[in-house]
């Protein structure tokens, strides 16, 4: 961080202006250091949304919404999602390198290590209702990992860190594929851990004792992909949500329980199942005009679900690598004529040439795609927030070590502009009419 001119603002009635720092990063928009502002005027800044708040400082990932670039590290998305596979993307965000071929075989072994969970953990399941949503499943068994790693939860300790780190890239697909199970009522599978991570992902998930299961390289490698475009981004809501939680000194896994929490929600990564059950309720091209009004229409709270991001407003970059891979994995499995991808595209085609949707900025977003690529994967709706959140924790776990490692850190306490009723006296009950 380099300060390099200052911002002056005259506040309230004072002639006097005030000064404050301007702050540049590596990339992107600088910042106006209004730390000092309180001290400085007795104001606050008011800024519901985060609109146009820097929340933190970060080294791991940069967006340029106009320009649709997504950076993890610095390397572009589209690089990493055709050079690398979701190991190599964990071990950057975490170390802020990419793994040589040595130091790939560490951590994989290492993430290997902590595949299985501990079988007293299994027997949460069993407390749950047959029915219970995935996400509800994982915020509750997430949050529960505390329980069990009592000795290695000393969050000023770097090695306890990086290894609550490897708990948790380790122990998701097997957690999230042990919700999927219990829905079914299938006997849950150990990992495997000769496969990929991807792979294994998928044999969790999909195998059943009485039969071979192998994975197809295909669909693994679109899974894969999966967990690439969505391992960080930014300072998302369920990200701040972690980093906040995190502020206070809770443990990683209470944070990453917390983060979960907030990804169930539509507007975040609850869209990509709310994506599907859209598409499926418009069911023919004949009625994408009706649903584009209701979209419009400002008396009517529908939205188009997979449109409109908060920081893109040009195109998401994972949106178009995603499109890709739903064309790799319809085409494998023969499925080109899919009747809701075809819909989509032409959803798509239609809401890229509205006057509203282009006034907005509105464009489709990766979840536009990615419940079409998991539907095909053979995953339920009710999962695909689930696997988001598998791939999201590593971006979760390395935005909590870098915050947690910053000797700076300080409780994440926001301000308010307090609308209520101003002080008033109580009147005994007696006395009240
Ligand atoms: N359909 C119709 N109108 C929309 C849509 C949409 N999908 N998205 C935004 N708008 C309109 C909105 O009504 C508003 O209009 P007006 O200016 O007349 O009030 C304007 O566009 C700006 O919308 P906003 O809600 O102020 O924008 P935001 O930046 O706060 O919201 C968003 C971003 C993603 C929550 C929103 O675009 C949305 O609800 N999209 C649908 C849900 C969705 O696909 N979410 C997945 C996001 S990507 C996954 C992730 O990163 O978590």
């Amino acid at each position: 961080m380099e300060q390099k001119r200052t911002a002056k603002f005259n506040l309230g009635n004072s002639d006097q202006p005030t000064e404050f720092p301007i702050l540049s990063g590596s990339m992107g928009p600088d910042v106006i250091d209004i730390r000092t502002l309180h001290a400085k005027s007795g104001m606050f800044t008011y800024d519901p949304g985060f609109l146009s708040t820097a929340s933190s400082s970060s080294e791991i990932t940069f967006i340029d919404g106009d320009k649709g670039i997504l950076l993890y590290r610095g390397y572009p998305i589209e690089q990493l999602a055709e050079h690398c596979d979701f190991m190599e993307v964990c071990y950057l965000l975490i170390n802020g390198e990419l793994p040589t071929v040595d130091q790939k075989v560490i951590f994989v072994e290492s993430i290997n290590e902590h595949t299985m969970v501990h079988e007293q953990l299994v027997r949460f399941y069993s407390g749950f209702r047959r029915d219970a949503h995935p996400m509800a499943v994982m915020v509750g068994v997430v949050g529960a990992l505390s329980a069990f790693y009592h000795e290695a939860l000393d969050i000023s300790d770097a090695a306890h860190r990086e290894l609550s780190a490897y708990h948790l890239i380790a122990k998701l697909p097997n957690i999230t594929a042990m919700a999927y199970k219990y829905n079914l009522g299938h006997p849950f599978n150990y990992p495997r851990n000769s496969l990929s991570y991807a792979e294994n992902f998928m044999h969790m998930m999909f195998a059943v004792p009485s039969e071979e299961y192998k994975p197809n390289p295909v669909l693994a490698r679109a899974l894969d992909r999966i967990l690439i475009l969505h391992a960080d981004h930014e300072q998302n809501a369920s990200t701040s949500t972690v980093r906040l939680a995190g502020s206070s000194g809770a443990n990683p896994f209470a944070c990453i329980s917390a983060g979960i929490a907030c990804l169930w929600g539509p507007a975040h990564g609850g869209a990509n199942e709310a994506c599907l059950a859209m598409l499926e309720e418009i069911r023919d091209d004949t009625r994408i005009g009706k649903y584009i009004d209701r979209a419009k229409d400002s008396k009517d709270d529908f939205r188009l679900v997979g449109f409109g991001h908060r920081v893109y407003k040009n195109f998401d970059p994972r949106a178009k690598l995603m499109r890709e891979t739903c064309h790799e994995v319809l085409s494998e499995l023969g499925l080109e004529n899919d009747r809701l991808f075809k819909l989509a595209l032409k959803l798509e085609r239609i809401a890229l040439e509205d006057e509203y949707f282009v006034s907005k900025k509105l464009y489709p977003n990766v979840d536009f795609y990615s419940g079409i690529v998991q539907r095909a994967l053979g995953i339920p709706s009710s999962m695909f927030t689930a696997i988001f959140a598998t791939a999201r924790t590593v971006g979760w776990i390395s935005q909590w070590i870098e915050m947690i490692s910053d000797t700076q850190l300080k409780i994440g306490r926001p301000r308010q502009l307090y609308t209520g009723v101003p002080t008033r006296a109580v009147v005994p009950i007696a006395q009240r009419k």
